[in-house]
């Protein structure tokens, strides 16, 4: 059986084919960062019309680098939310159609489900059940996962996503779009005791996240200091401490709670170092193991929606013709 996977719900355009029997076969993306770049963040009608140039032309290439044909398509999977909504519905019209063509089942595929059964593509992947950290640019969750389908959401941000917090501090000390590698690279070399930031929700009980008060702490931080690039690199260093201490100290308690002792950690910033380093530490003392997609299937690509479009067509699920796009979606309800 070999599926092939569709992503187009941001700034990605991302194609691959899965087979139960060898893993990912093919893989090809189109990161729009470049276009991006210049206005600060993610411009929606730009990205919208971007995912409209890229698509057959990946298409393309992929069936040409891998010699897969496209009769030897069993399935299509497309993301078909949460996301932004104009770029989401090119994936779903396109891989509806192409699945109509080809005659063959469609599935829509929840984005953040994707990215949490990403690590299940790794050589040891984690066993059910295990607990989720879902950390993207729109989301924040600690879930846990019974089997594939079968998620419970234990805690979420109230405000902003800590993906979107490492973008927002990016832009306020001038480092450009997307923030999250820029920041935790000049956090290296910043020193850690000369500022201290909040760890936003950790004093009282609950899985629930809240990262705008760190904001604008931060914010407040950058404008009472000099513009001197080590204070800057020193902020960062505070910043990314308390993103990654508060989202630690939230996973160890969901990890008590269950007395589940296997993690996941998914989304554009489970590729963080520092976060790595830190849930590392905290699962070996709980006795468990923390696990991760490998770095290029953290952030989004075709792969984890090929992957998860397998599961759900093993379980005969289709599309109807008509196909929509969910730019919210509540994963733990959606079956
Ligand atoms: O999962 P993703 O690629 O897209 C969404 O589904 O949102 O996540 C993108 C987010 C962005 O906010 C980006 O700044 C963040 O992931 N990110 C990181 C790192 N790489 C990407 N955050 C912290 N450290 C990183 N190394
Ligand atoms: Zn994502």
């Amino acid at each position: 059986m070999k599926i092939l996977g569709i992503e187009t719900s941001c700034d990605e355009t991302g194609l691959a084919v899965f087979d139960p029997n060898n893993g990912i076969i093919a893989n090809v993306i189109h990161s729009q960062v470049d276009l991006h770049q210049a206005y600060g963040g993610v411009v929606p009608e730009l990205a919208s019309r971007d995912h409209i140039r890229r698509i057959v032309p990946l298409l393309k290439q992929i069936f040409n680098e891998s010699g897969i044909h496209q009769s030897d398509i069993d399935g299509v999977a497309y993301t078909a939310g949460p996301g932004l909504v104009g770029a989401l519905l090119v994936g779903a019209a396109v891989g509806r159609s192409l699945a109509y063509a080809w005659n063959v089942p469609a599935v829509a595929i929840h984005h953040m489900e994707a990215h949490l059964l990403a690590p299940m593509l790794e050589d040891e992947p984690p066993q059910y059940p295990f607990l989720a950290l879902l950390v993207s640019g729109g989301h924040t969750q600690i879930i846990k996962v019974e089997r594939p389908g079968q998620y419970e959401l234990l805690g979420e941000s109230l405000d902003d996503a800590a993906g979107e917090a490492f973008d927002k501090t990016a832009k306020l000390l001038g480092l450009g779009y997307p923030g999250g590698p820029v920041i935790s690279k000049l956090a290296e070399i910043g020193n850690p005791g000369r500022f201290y930031f909040p760890r936003p929700m950790t004093d009282r009980p609950g899985l629930d996240f809240s990262f705008s008060g760190l904001k604008t702490h931060t914010m407040l931080t950058i404008q009472q200091s000099d513009d001197d690039p080590q204070t800057h690199a020193d902020i960062a260093r505070s910043f990314v401490d308390a993103v990654v201490d508060t989202l630690t100290i939230k996973c160890r308690r969901a990890m008590e709670q269950t007395g589940i002792r296997s993690l996941v950690a998914a989304g554009g910033v489970s590729a963080n170092l520092q976060l790595r380093e830190s849930l590392g530490h905290m699962t070996g003392k709980l006795g468990g193991k923390v696990y991760y997609p490998r770095m290029e299937f953290c952030t989004d690509n075709g792969a984890m929606i090929a992957y998860a479009g397998y599961l759900h067509i093993k379980e005969g699920r289709s599309e109807p013709l008509s196909f929509a796009a969910y730019p919210r979606w509540d994963m733990t309800s959606y079956k």
